[in-house]
């Protein structure tokens, strides 16, 4: 079994000084456990101080978005060697947000988990359905795509390096979980395709769930052996629902 995965996306949330504060609350109320691994996404001008406060410490630093190119005339742009000199080790890749609200398409998504991985650094892929594809039955068949066009060309060696974060777009910010059946579900389908056309390693792939985790759902998701860990938004602003989340995952 994969250790448990808990990664926090501050999305568009806190300045310099606010992720600093949340930073010292959040290792002050959490407890490292090995069989639980921890990152944060803070915004891009965070990453640094970020950095400097978790140095030392086991939690990871991510971003949550990338350019997949390493450097150029990209006016706005970040790139994986700009994320890797300040630390991170992860970065978070097609989150529905930059897929629905910026218009990322599953060709984008590709060429920056190529980047991110020709800089040694680690990608967490978001998938997920809207609700009108869940409706119309659409759930697996749009999952397969974004799977299959996100991951084309990359070698077996590096597919086992991706992170896969099972997001609904229903679910994210609406207090409205899927359930474990569902996110269950969707874990197992992700997990065959991924075998079935990459060839991963079904046993070792991490799937995370994302979209409306909180510390009353959290412990109930984590009992299905599908769900390796989650993707948090809302609940990760907080330190002791982070924490918490953190310490029902170690259980
Ligand atoms: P919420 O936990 O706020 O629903 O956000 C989930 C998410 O989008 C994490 O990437």
């Amino acid at each position: 079994m994969t250790s448990r995965f808990i990664v926090g996306n501050w999305k568009m949330h806190k300045t310099v000084s606010e992720s600093e504060t949340l930073v010292r609350e959040i290792l002050t109320a959490y407890c490292a456990h090995p069989s639980v691994e921890v990152a944060i996404a803070p915004s891009f001008v965070a990453l640094q101080s970020v950095a400097a406060l978790l140095r030392g410490t086991s939690i990871h630093l991510a971003a949550q978005t990338v350019y997949q190119e390493d450097e150029g005339a990209f006016t706005g742009e970040i790139s994986p060697p700009m994320l890797k000199a300040v630390g991170c080790r992860y970065i978070i890749i097609g989150h529905s947000e930059r897929r629905h609200i910026l218009g990322e398409t599953n060709q984008d998504v590709n060429l920056k988990i190529k980047a991110t991985l020709r800089n040694q650094l680690q990608p967490i892929v978001c998938v997920g359905e809207r609700l009108e594809e869940r409706e119309a039955g659409l759930t697996t068949q749009v999952i397969h795509t974004q799977l299959q066009e996100g991951l084309t060309g990359i070698p077996i060696q590096d597919l086992g390096k991706i992170t896969v974060a099972y997001e609904p777009v229903w679910a994210i910010g609406t207090g409205k979980a899927a359930t474990v059946e569902q996110a269950t579900e969707v874990h197992g389908e992700i997990r065959r395709f991924l075998h079935r056309q990459f060839g991963i390693d079904s046993q070792t792939q991490r799937i995370l769930y994302g979209g409306s985790v909180s510390m009353e759902n959290a412990n109930a998701l984590f009992e299905s052996p599908e769900i390796n860990g989650a993707l948090i938004g809302k609940a990760c602003l907080n330190a002791e629902s982070f924490g918490k989340i953190i310490l029902l995952a170690s259980q």
